[in-house]
């Protein structure tokens, strides 16, 4: 599986700790890390597009957004068409946006979460499939269609 991660200047230590939870704990995904990689400010909408353009390209299949809260990041992916982004900051929620809602986007807060808490919820969150069911399914597809109304 391929999997992109990006992240503002208030997150760059949570994702480096995230790539080392995931290198250890899922060696088969493959993770192209799109920023940013210092403290200099970036604005997270630039680092929301370029991580929701490797998932609708299809170049990725699922993706890790941070920020210092992880609101603003997530908030941006979700203007993104195909995206459904899921700020989780309990391993609970990280299991249900994918078991009812399919998220294709985990967001994180790196103001937020200390690196353990978040790797448990990474770990929750890649290891969870999306149930499959009829009703979460219909749920989902109506939600999709309000991206064109
Ligand atoms: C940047 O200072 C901060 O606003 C950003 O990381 C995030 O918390 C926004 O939602």
């Amino acid at each position: 599986m391929k999997l992109v991660i990006g992240c503002d200047h208030g997150a760059v230590e949570l994702k480096d700790s995230v790539k080392e939870v995931i290198a250890k704990e899922f060696p088969d995904i493959e993770v192209n890390d799109v920023g940013t990689f210092g403290t200099a400010s970036v604005d997270y909408p630039d680092i929301a597009e370029k991580v929701c353009a490797e998932i609708t390209s299809g170049a990725a299949e699922k993706g890790i957004v941070l920020c210092g809260t992880g609101l603003g990041i997530s908030i941006a992916c979700n203007k993104v068409k195909g995206i459904r982004a899921a700020l989780c900051n309990d391993v609970f929620s990280a299991k249900m946006s994918r078991e009812h809602n399919d998220a294709n986007i985990l967001g994180l807060g790196g103001r937020v979460l200390g690196f353990g808490p978040a790797g448990e919820i990474v770990k929750a969150w890649l290891s969870t499939p999306f149930s499959g069911d009829e009703r979460h399914q219909r749920r989902i597809d109506k939600m999709m269609a309000l991206e064109n109304k």
